[in-house]
């Protein structure tokens, strides 16, 4: 028998002021029709004034325990991945332990952009997976309206805000991709491209908080590269073709990278969850907002094989293969 993390709990947490494209072409150069068929997106949920990323993550986060029925006091581990902190420090993880009860274990923020989240649920893993902990919250959310250049018609029409948070709690398998649970994870990043997708600020640097830059371009072309590339690894890791998986759930940064992927890949597109139309790319909250919302309407059921896939600045990129 081996250690595995099964998914016990979901949740997610949308703004609730939406901006649709006719919204943002009152403020910005550009046209609904620009955006929908440069990325699929409509519209995006933005945080209010003084709404933070730990305001976000605390709300999905309670949600997600709710929906396992367990307290936040049981929870050892929490890992937030987030790009846009509330403070430089300490990390946003320590003030949502401090809201949900959680007194003993450990909470850090990990930093890994669009791919944050698949980072943090592969750390929460091998945590689990070494005995070090037995239930571990994982979070995504970010913020990143606080970071738009709204002058930047070529950025700020991409992104929206939000969270969302898993619950995981350490069960036993056969050591199959029959069992229940995290079956792999699979992470890669290349410093090389660092200046591709970036912040043009930081502590360290401009002491301010800057503005996200982007190659459009270029970042998408490395994308579907690295996102089929990384999917094929976690399908050959487990002895598994794209006939046995149920769910893909994608980063939600743009229609036609996920249609690219899809593609290349050979997923039928009726097995991607979709949620970048309506979200745009909430960064490392995109993936638990859409798997939570897949798990929550029924698409999502016990059993199924569901894979998580993920690209970000850095670059970053890292697949999960689940059965829930
Ligand atoms: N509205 C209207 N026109 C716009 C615009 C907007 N919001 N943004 C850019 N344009 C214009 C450009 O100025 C350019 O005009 P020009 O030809 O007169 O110079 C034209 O549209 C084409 O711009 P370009 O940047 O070449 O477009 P593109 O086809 O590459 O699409 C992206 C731009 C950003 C949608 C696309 O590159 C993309 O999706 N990249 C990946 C981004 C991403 O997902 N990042 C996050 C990964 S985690």
């Amino acid at each position: 028998m081996v250690l595995r993390s099964h998914i016990v709990g979901c949740g997610s947490y949308l703004p609730e002021r939406v901006v649709t494209n006719q919204e943002l072409a009152g403020r910005v150069d550009t046209t609904d029709e620009w955006i929908v068929e440069r990325s699929g997106i409509r519209q995006r949920y933005l945080a209010a004034e003084g709404e933070t990323t730990a305001d976000l993550a605390t709300i999905a986060a309670q949600r997600a325990l709710t929906s396992a029925g367990i307290s936040g006091s049981e929870v050892d581990l929490l890992v937030l991945a987030t790009a846009t902190p509330d403070h430089t420090f300490p990390a946003t993880a320590a003030k949502v332990q401090g809201r949900i009860g959680m007194v003993g274990g450990a909470a850090f923020d990990l930093q890994a952009v669009c791919s944050g989240f698949i980072f943090a649920l592969s750390v929460a893993d091998n945590f689990i997976k070494t005995g070090q902990a037995r239930t571990a919250l994982v979070i995504g959310a970010e913020t990143f309206s606080r970071i738009l250049d709204w002058t930047d018609r070529g950025t700020c029409v991409l992104f929206g805000d939000g969270a969302g948070a898993v619950v995981l709690r350490a069960g036993r398998g056969k050591g199959t991709s029959e069992d229940r649970g995290i079956l792999s994870t699979h992470l890669h990043s290349d410093g090389r491209h660092h200046d591709l997708l970036y912040v043009d600020g930081g502590p360290s640097t401009t002491q301010t908080t800057g503005f996200l830059r982007m190659e459009g371009k270029e970042v998408f072309r490395h994308a579907v590269t690295n996102l089929a590339s990384v999917v094929g690894e976690a399908l050959t890791a487990n002895d598994l073709t794209p006939a046995d998986i149920d769910w893909v759930v994608p980063h939600q940064a743009n229609k036609r990278i996920i249609e690219g992927t899809a593609r290349k890949l050979g997923f039928p597109l009726e097995r991607m969850v979709m949620t970048v139309e309506r979200h745009a790319n909430t960064s490392a909250a995109s993936v638990p907002l859409a798997l939570c919302e897949a798990v929550t309407d029924g698409r999502i059921r016990d059993g199924q094989l569901v894979l998580l896939e993920a690209m970000g600045g850095g670059f970053t990129w890292g697949a999960g293969l689940v059965r829930m």
